[in-house]
C-alpha cells in the first residue's frame, strides 16, 4: 500500500505531457472562435467579454465543485466511523476574468483564452484547511490514490517554505469533468495547509497588502522591518503548531 502510493507519487511528480490533453476553446465556446479566442480585443468589451468566457468558467467551475466534492466525501467518511476529521473546513474560488486576464498579461502571454486555458492553473482554486500537518500529508495521499485524477505539479512548501515564511502544500491536478459529447480533465489548484498556515497566510496577505497601499511612512517611522516581523511570527506559530502536533501524536498514538 505504501509502495504504490510511492509509485504513484513519483509517477505524479514527472510533469504530465500538458500537449497532450490541451484543451481546445473551440470545443467548448462553439461561435466565432477566431474573433472570441482574441481576449484583449474581447476585454476592450466587458459585456462581450464575460458572456464569452462564461462557458469556460461554467467547466472550472463544475471541476472546483467535483474537487470540493471528492474532499468532503474523505471528511464524511471520518465523521461517519467516529475518528478525528483530518479537514477541518474547505474554500473554493473562481478566478474571475479580470483576473485571468491580469494574470496573462504578468507572464507576458497572449491575450486569448486558448493561452489561458493552457497556461493557467489556478482558474479553479481549492483551499483544504487541516488540524495537523499529517493530515496534510494524508489529504495529499488519497488525492493521489484516486485513479481517475492526474497529477500535474505538486509543490512541498511545508518541506520547503518559502523564505518569506510562507508554508502550504500545493497540488495542480486534472479532474475529469463530463459534458454530453465528450470529457474533459480541468485542471484544479488545491492548497492544503494546517489552521495554523492558514493563519499566517490570511494575514500576511492582509498585513503586507496594507502596508503597500497606506502605511509604509509610519512603519518606517518606527523602524518596523515588516518583512522580517512576518518571517518571525510565521516561525513562531509553525513551533506552536509542531508542540500541538507533538502532543496530539502521544494521545492519538
Ligand atoms: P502562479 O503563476 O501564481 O501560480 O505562481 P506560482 O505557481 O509560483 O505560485 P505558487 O504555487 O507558489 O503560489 C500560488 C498561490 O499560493 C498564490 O496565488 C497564493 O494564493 C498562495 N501563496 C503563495 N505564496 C504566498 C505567500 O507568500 N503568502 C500568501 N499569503 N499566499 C501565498
Ligand atoms: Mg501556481
Amino acid at each position: 500500500m505504501v509502495f504504490d502510493t510511492l509509485n504513484l507519487y513519483h509517477r505524479s511528480m514527472e510533469k504530465e505531457n500538458l500537449m497532450e490533453e490541451t484543451m481546445s476553446v473551440n470545443e467548448i465556446v462553439s461561435v466565432g472562435y477566431a474573433y472570441e479566442n482574441n481576449m484583449a480585443r474581447i476585454a476592450a468589451m466587458e459585456d462581450e467579454f464575460s458572456h464569452t468566457i462564461d462557458p469556460i468558467l461554467r467547466m472550472y467551475n463544475a471541476a472546483m465543485n467535483l474537487t470540493a466534492a471528492r474532499l468532503n466525501i474523505i471528511k464524511d467518511e471520518f465523521e461517519f466511523r467516529g475518528q478525528r476529521v483530518p479537514i477541518h473546513h474547505i474554500d473554493t474560488r473562481l478566478k474571475s476574468s479580470k483576473s485571468i486576464l491580469g494574470k496573462l498579461e504578468k507572464k507576458g502571454m497572449t491575450l486569448s483564452l486558448t493561452e489561458a486555458c493552457n497556461n493557467i492553473y489556478d482558474i479553479a482554486g481549492i483551499r483544504c484547511v487541516c488540524p495537523y500537518i499529517k493530515d496534510v500529508y494524508l489529504i495529499r495521499d488519497r488525492i493521489i490514490s484516486q485513479d481517475d485524477v492526474h497529477i500535474i505539479e505538486i509543490k512541498d512548501y511545508i518541506a520547503s517554505p518559502k523564505p518569506n515564511g510562507y508554508r502550504s502544500l500545493h497540488m495542480i491536478i486534472r479532474v475529469p469533468v463530463y459534458f454530453m459529447n465528450k470529457k474533459q480533465l480541468v485542471p484544479v489548484e488545491i492548497q492544503i495547509r494546517t489552521m495554523a498556515m492558514d493563519l499566517w497566510a490570511s494575514l500576511e496577505h492582509d498585513i503586507k497588502y496594507k502596508s503597500i497601499s497606506t502605511n509604509m511612512d509610519s512603519l518606517d517611522a518606527m523602524e518596523i522591518d515588516i518583512e522580517d516581523e512576518l518571517l518571525q511570527a510565521a516561525e513562531l506559530i509553525y513551533s506552536a503548531q509542531q508542540k500541538l502536533e507533538i502532543l496530539n501524536s502521544i494521545i492519538e498514538k
